[in-house]
């Protein structure tokens, strides 16, 4: 039987399912005509920090069945619950390449968020976007590249909002390190901003995201909270945003400026000591000094109210608990995205799957789940035991912890295999775990998170790219005891690989990510071939960590010089050669591209459209299609995620190629489909700051279809006029 909160998520589902920002403006004006000052007031000011059941809170207001309003982290379910699922992160779903796991992450998210009456959860994430390979927040976004991130923001908004829970798009924005997140200033130029920063917020945008959370940092030496720029001009006049924009915890520094600027929400309203507070009665005095007009003020309410009213949150909605349960069957996606992002980068010889070894070898700390208990460190904030997550505010509980080798252990039995476990990272004590072994797993791990828990010397952001725990002598002395070694990596971004593929008896690497509580399972399904691994890298793995060409900067500016040249843009342009390239994944069978058409009549010149949510409507218009047919001509099912780079003319100074579309399908042995690229008139278009607009510039564009950004298969090319 179906539970009376799920009977409510699907009513709401296609209540939800068009929504209409007219109709939730026009209910909001109704009510804001019945608001006084101070409930007007109160709507925009979080009641304080710790003075409600939810990480951010406002006060109810009777008069129009407004709820105490509950905003709770964050962007992989609900943190400081107890009756939730511990979704995968942003990177892992990423790693997928599948709108439709995408999709379903966010709807099952949104599912134990409304089960738990929470209205607003605190994600997705799209800033930081990962320019600096070791930014400790990357894994809560969706990889390097902002049409992949936009791409995700959009489909996890569009699942989440489907049940009736207001997404919330941050941190806005050039949140890009942890490093003195709460006092540097980010300056860029103006094309980078949009090309690169601004536009997966403009798919959020588009996808109807209710609210937009600004970021702790400064831009050009202004608060991002307080950027009249940011916020008024590119937000809602450019992009045309209809929802409002709150603070991250505690990053207002004004009451007028903020006001003015377009910010419409302070949380958590106070300073973590309770204390020092922005708004409330300082905006109440603002506003009737008239330094803040009341117009002003209304405006703010209005989004917020019309936010609340898009997404039907008037009428059902379940009281708060936190500690619900509202697990459902949604493990399954937790399952699917932690082993669809599971990247095979290594697999010589065929040593993968595993064919009924007589003995395996598992070796490392991170074979195990925390032997202090899963959930021993606050916010995830340690490395101990096999990992699942970063740290930091955007995680949750586990309800329970598939470890690699309890999953492993369980699948052996199955072929009679013998067990040796070692799970110390200890070069001398592995010794009888691997000996007679056929194979040895090595399991090593990079952590990161955000920057108020330090974990192992890493400040948030890691001090460099290398495995944690000595993972690289690790290996070596693995692989110095046993021919057949596989490298399992759980990692939060990018690891520099030298050392361990310097180890001839290193046959394998498996890339498997961050997948949260379903690790073991996950890892099982693929190497014993259960699944062919289809996950492709959201990110570039270099040789050297020089080789990004950015890390964090220490001092009180951050310049952005290296402009559009972030991952593989850089590495392309620069002609560095990565170990991994961005998009690179191996599988356990083969495809072949063939047959590419590419077809469309675009104009060139700026986008001219009316404004909708995400900018200019032409610009969301498909103004070219390209197609390639994909075959698998190996011995076994798998999943393919073709990609395809557009190389701009060369007058429009672009990265010799970005990337413009995806799209995943699994094929039979000796099947092939047809993959469809639209190609939108954004995708085609560069920022001219001259014009302020979005432009498509005239020349030879070269369309490439491949299966990474460097194993370009098919190309064709189309000259706009
Ligand atoms: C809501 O009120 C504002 C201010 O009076 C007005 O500009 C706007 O058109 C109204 N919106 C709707 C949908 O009624
Ligand atoms: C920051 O300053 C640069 C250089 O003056 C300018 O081009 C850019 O538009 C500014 N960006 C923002 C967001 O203000
Ligand atoms: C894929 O193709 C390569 C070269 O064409 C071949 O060596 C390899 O065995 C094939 N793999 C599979 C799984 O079919
Ligand atoms: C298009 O790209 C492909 C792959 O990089 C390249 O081989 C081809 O020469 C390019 N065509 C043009 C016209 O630039």
């Amino acid at each position: 039987m179906r539970s009376p909160f799920f009977a409510a998520a699907f009513a709401t589902a296609s209540a939800a399912a068009t929504l209409d920002w007219a109709a939730a403006y026009e209910k909001a004006n109704a009510s804001l005509a019945k608001l006084s000052q101070n409930d007007k007031i109160s709507i925009v000011t979080g009641v304080g920090w710790n003075k409600g059941p939810c990480v951010g809170n406002t006060a109810p207001v009777s008069s129009i069945n407004y709820p105490q309003f509950c905003l709770q982290d964050g962007p992989l379910g609900i943190r400081f619950g107890s009756g939730n699922n511990a979704f995968v992160p942003g990177i892992q779903v990423a790693s997928t390449w599948d709108r439709a796991l995408m999709r379903e992450r966010g709807q099952f998210m949104a599912e134990e968020t409304k089960g738990c009456g929470i209205h607003v959860l605190l994600g997705p994430v799209a800033g930081p976007l990962g320019k600096n390979p070791a930014g400790g927040r990357n894994w809560e976004g969706f990889g390097a590249d902002p049409y992949l991130q936009g791409i995700a923001m959009a489909e996890t908004i569009e699942g989440m909002q489907s049940v009736g829970v207001q997404a919330n798009a941050k941190h806005y924005l050039l949140n890009e390190q942890e490093l003195n997140r709460e006092t540097i200033s980010s300056n860029i130029d103006d094309r980078t901003l949009h090309e690169l920063y601004l536009w997966p917020f403009a798919d959020a945008v588009h996808a109807n995201v209710a609210s937009v959370m600004c970021s702790y940092n400064k831009i050009n030496g202004t608060w991002a909270c307080e950027h009249p720029y940011a916020l008024n001009t590119l937000l809602k006049k450019e992009l045309g945003f209809q929802g409002y924009v709150m603070t991250d915890w505690n990053a207002q520094h004004s009451t007028v400026e903020s006001a003015t600027s377009g910010l419409d929400m302070t949380m958590p309203g106070t300073d973590f000591n309770g204390g020092s507070q922005y708004w409330g009665s300082k905006l109440t005095q603002a506003v009737s000094s008239g330094q803040v007009p009341q117009s002003r003020l209304d405006d703010m309410v209005r989004r917020i109210l019309a936010a609340w009213y898009l997404l039907g949150q008037d009428s059902g909605y379940p009281a708060i608990n936190l500690k619900a349960n509202v697990q459902g069957t949604h493990k399954t996606n937790i399952r699917a995205t932690a082993r669809d992002g599971i990247v095979l980068l290594k697999n010589e010889g065929n040593i993968l799957p595993l064919k009924k070894p007589k003995k395996l070898g598992l070796v490392g700390s991170a074979a195990v789940a925390n032997p202090q208990g899963i959930n021993s460190c606050t916010d995830q904030g340690c490395n101990t035991g096999a990992l699942g997550m970063g740290w930091g505010s955007g995680t949750a509980s586990y309800p329970y912890f598939s470890a690699p080798a309890d999953a492993i252990k369980a699948r052996a039995q199955t072929d009679g295999t013998q067990i040796g476990l070692s799970a110390s990272d200890s070069t001398s004590s592995f010794r009888s775990a691997v000996d007679g072994a056929d194979v040895a797993i090595v399991f090593i791990t990079s952590d990161s998170g955000e920057g108020y828990i330090t974990v192992e010397n890493h400040a948030g952001d890691r001090n460099n790219l290398d495995p944690w725990h000595n993972g690289n002598d690790l290996v070596k002395a693995v692989a110095a005891a046993s021919e057949n070694v596989i490298v399992v990596v759980h990692s939060v971004g990018p690891v520099i690989l030298e050392t361990i593929l310097a180890q001839p008896n290193v046959k394998a690497i498996v890339w498997a990510g961050l997948p949260s509580q379903e690790n073991g399972n996950a890892l099982v399904d693929v190497i014993y071939g259960d699944t062919s691994p289809s996950g492709k890298l959201p990110y570039t793995i270099a040789k050297s960590a020089a080789d990004y060409g950015t890390s964090s900067v220490r001092g009180a500016n951050d310049d952005f010089k290296e402009g559009l040249y972030v991952d593989y843009r850089r590495f392309d342009k620069e002609g560095i050669v990565p170990r991994y390239e961005f998009g690179f994944g191996l599988s356990y069978t083969n495809f072949t591209y063939s047959n590419i058409f590419v077809d469309g009549r675009p104009t060139a010149g700026p986008a001219t459209g009316d404004i909708i949510p995400g900018g200019n409507v032409d610009l969301w218009e498909t103004v070219i299609t390209v197609t390639a047919t994909i075959t698998n001509s190996g011995a076994v099912r798998g999943a393919e995620v073709a990609q395809l780079y557009i190389s701009y003319p060369e007058s429009a100074a672009t990265p010799p190629k970005q990337l413009r579309g995806f799209e995943k399908l699994t094929l039979e042995p000796g099947a092939e489909d047809i993959v469809a690229f639209d190609i939108k008139r954004r995708d085609i278009s560069i920022w001219d700051t001259a014009k302020q607009s979005w432009v498509v510039p005239s020349g030879v564009f070269n369309f490439t279809v491949g299966a990474s950004s460097r194993d370009i298969r098919l190309s064709g090319t189309l000259e706009v006029p």
